[in-house]
């Protein structure tokens, strides 16, 4: 251990952004760090209750089991990762602060509450605690956009603030819309019949307007900056966003008012939208100046199972109205989507994590590796794990869409522990090698 050259040891905290080269208005890194953190926990307990709850799942896409496994992943997994990746990001793609890290430190929290207690507590079937947690994740929901608003209403900085203010907008609606479904669900439906549209609607809200519009803006910067590739134009980004935003507000209005006219005038818009926003993918792969490597195999299945989500989509509209081959069509066209997005969030958090952890590690003085080089991001993770954790993760959501596509329980819980075991494996693989290295540094000092 003596050969490694070690500056003297300096606080952890002395994060100063200016000494690491990084624009100030990035947010602590524990704020990030802290949304992925709880994501992936989310994910395990998602994976472990699928091994146990598979036959029932499947056997009941719109049952309360179905419902509480779909919240742990779309609040607690999908929501939380991309909450992180938006406050990292935003600040920097708008070089604005967050109005003060303690709103998203108080909002995180009642959000992961409300997360963890709206799943249980439609697990567990108690109405009026799916009520008290809906709550609680729409204050954290509330604390978390105003924070990040400050940063989003900078003017001028282009499509990707664009969209990630119009996803911040759909984060907001999707919550409310689900409160107003609990609290009708609590009181027997007395205020509203709570028909399949009006969840299909809330459902797409989630899944395409926040989490679908906040990837597409998102991966606007990340893909050519990851990639090295120049884009002339950025078109078809353009198209993507307010694609989505204009379809799923037409899709809403045709749902609420059970209008296949507007639905599927809503349908045509989105699926330009999604092309668009593979048209992109296509463009900044074929003129990357870089080799192909880990992130580019993780966006282009997740772009696979869009393709499989739109294929569901259709196939589901011919099926006849509330058939059970509908449902399941359905179940497995949602959860294609929610594997879009985690596909993509966990590629990305392969780049976004140690470039985060390796900005506090230089902090803390630790700029070599012990066999002296300059300490770099692919220093910060295990090359091995992380190729068998992609392949853990998208045979994961292939079998559970199969799963439920087929009503095999089997298929379900087998896909649900390789996504458990791959919620081990890509956490610690993140974090083992920073703290190890944190660790020792603090010893040698
Ligand atoms: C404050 C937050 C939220 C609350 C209180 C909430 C509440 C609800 C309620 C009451 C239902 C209807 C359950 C039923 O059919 O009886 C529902 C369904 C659903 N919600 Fe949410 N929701 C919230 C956030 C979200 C978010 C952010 C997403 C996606 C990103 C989402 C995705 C879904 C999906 C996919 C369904 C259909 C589940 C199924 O039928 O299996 N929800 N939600």
């Amino acid at each position: 251990m003596s050969g490694i050259p070690i500056d003297s040891p300096a606080p952890a905290n002395n994060y100063s952004h200016s000494n690491l080269g990084m624009p100030k208005s990035v947010p602590p890194p524990q704020l990030p760090l802290g949304f992925f953190a709880i994501a992936a926990l989310a994910l395990f307990t998602d994976g472990v209750l699928g091994i146990f709850l598979g036959s029932r799942v499947v056997g009941n896409p719109t049952g309360h089991l179905a419902i509480g496994m779909t919240h742990m992943f779309m609040l607690g997994v999908a929501s939380m990762a991309v909450l992180g990746a938006m406050h990292q990001f935003i600040p920097v793609i708008s070089a604005q602060k967050l109005r003060d890290p303690k709103l998203s430190y108080w909002g995180g929290g009642l959000f992961a509450a409300g997360s963890i207690g709206l799943a249980t507590s439609f697990l567990l079937e108690v109405n009026p605690l799916v009520v008290a947690s809906g709550v609680l994740a729409v204050i954290g929901v509330v604390l978390l956009v105003i924070n990040l608003s400050k940063p989003l209403m900078v003017k001028g900085k282009g499509i990707s603030i664009t969209g990630a203010r119009i996803s911040a907008i759909m984060l907001v609606a999707v919550a409310c819309f689900g409160i107003t479904y609990a609290v009708d669900r609590n009181a027997h439906e007395s205020f509203f019949t709570l028909s399949p549209n009006l969840v299909i609607a809330h459902a797409h809200i989630g899944i395409l307007g926040w989490l679908g519009i906040s990837y597409v803006a998102v991966s606007e910067k990340l893909w050519p900056m990851f990639m090295l590739s120049h884009r002339k134009s950025n078109r078809s980004s353009q198209i993507a966003i307010w694609g989505l935003a204009l379809g799923v507000t037409i899709f809403v209005v045709g749902m609420l008012a059970s209008s296949t006219a507007i639905v599927a005038t809503a349908g045509v818009i989105i699926l330009i939208a999604l092309g668009s926003h593979l048209y992109t993918l296509v463009s900044v792969v074929s003129k990357r100046r870089r080799k192909l490597e880990l992130l580019q195999g993780y966006v282009i299945v997740s772009a696979l199972f869009l393709l499989g989500a739109i294929g569901f989509a259709i196939t589901a509209v011919t099926a006849s109205q509330g058939s059970q081959l509908r449902t399941q069509l359905m179940a497995a066209e949602i959860v294609s989507l929610g594997a879009w997005i985690a596909l993509a969030v966990i590629g990305h958090a392969h780049k976004v994590v140690p470039f985060i952890t390796w900005g506090i590690l230089r902090a803390s003085g630790v700029k070599f590796t012990r066999n002296n080089k300059p300490l770099v991001f692919s220093d910060l993770l295990n090359p091995m794990v992380a190729r068998a954790s992609f392949v853990m993760v998208a045979a994961g959501f292939a079998l559970i869409v199969v799963g439920l596509a087929t009503t095999s329980g089997v298929s379900f819980s087998i896909g649900s522990a390789a996504l458990a075991l791959a919620a081990v494996a890509v956490s610690s693989n993140l974090a083992i090698r920073p703290s190890r290295m944190l660790s020792h540094f603090g010893e040698a000092g």
